[in-house]
């Protein structure tokens, strides 16, 4: 079933960002910490390509690849009434090669079979919704020969070891009006989502760590790209 979210939880994330930062953004990269390592090219040449940012929040990611990488069109997905309202105040100018969709990413995914070339995830939908049904609507929604990438944690923020299974942490939140509220969020081990993947009828399954850097908060990351059921 999916997910129904009724308190915006992700009301307070990159405002202050947002409120003096407008640029499109002239870099993406997969790592937690957003300075270096992998960037788009882990997504192959995205030239006419469709393609779908799942979880995009206030869509910088989307916006550099509709900017810098002539695809045919990026569609940033967000359920957040706050994130989508956050893209569409910095990047609306950028349609229609970049497209603001406000929806909960299974039910997006599910409504349109095949439409896609590639999708990702950076820390977005992929970490914060249940995988066994964002990773069968993620194929579903695939066209043969389309990939799936996305970074995620590869332990707890606190250092503490990836899940085993699939299992959700409760992960602290804050409401709109600043209460404490918790989420769940999908911190597991390189099998566990290589399982889920082939479970999905993935294939060519690639894992990369990349180390984590020094900052505030450092974290390895796991970087996953997955091939269409048929490719
Ligand atoms: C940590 S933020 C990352 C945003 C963006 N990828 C970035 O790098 O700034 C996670 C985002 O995923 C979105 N999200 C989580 N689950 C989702 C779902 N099932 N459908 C749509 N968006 C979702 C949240 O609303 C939030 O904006």
């Amino acid at each position: 079933m999916t997910r129904v979210t009724t308190t915006d939880l992700w009301h307070h994330y990159g405002r202050a960002r947002a409120a003096q930062d407008r640029a499109v953004p002239d870099s993406f990269h997969w790592a937690w910490d957003q300075q270096a390592g992998p960037g788009p090219e882990v997504l192959g040449d995205l030239t006419g390509k469709t393609v779908a940012d799942l979880g995009a929040g206030a869509a910088r990611h989307a916006a550099h690849l509709a900017v810098h990488h002539a695809p045919d069109r990026v569609d940033a997905v967000d359920a957040s009434p706050a994130q989508h309202g956050l893209a569409t105040t910095l990047y609306a100018d950028l349609a229609p090669r970049l497209h603001l969709v406000h929806a909960d990413v299974v039910a997006h995914l599910r409504a349109h079979p095949g439409a896609y070339d590639v999708l990702y995830s950076n820390f977005g939908a992929v970490d914060f919704t249940d995988p066994r049904e964002l990773l069968p609507a993620a194929a579903h929604a695939l066209r043969p020969g389309g990939r799936l990438a996305f970074s995620t944690l590869a332990h707890y923020l606190s250092g503490q070891p990836a899940q085993p299974d699939v299992t959700a942490a409760e992960v602290p939140a804050k409401t709109p009006e600043g209460e404490s509220a918790t989420l769940h969020r999908w911190v597991l081990r390189k099998h566990v989502w290589t399982d889920l993947l082939n479970q999905a009828g993935f294939t060519d399954i690639h894992t990369e760590e990349l180390p984590a850097t020094n900052g505030p908060r450092p974290a390895t990351t796991l970087l996953i790209t997955a091939g269409h059921p048929t490719t």
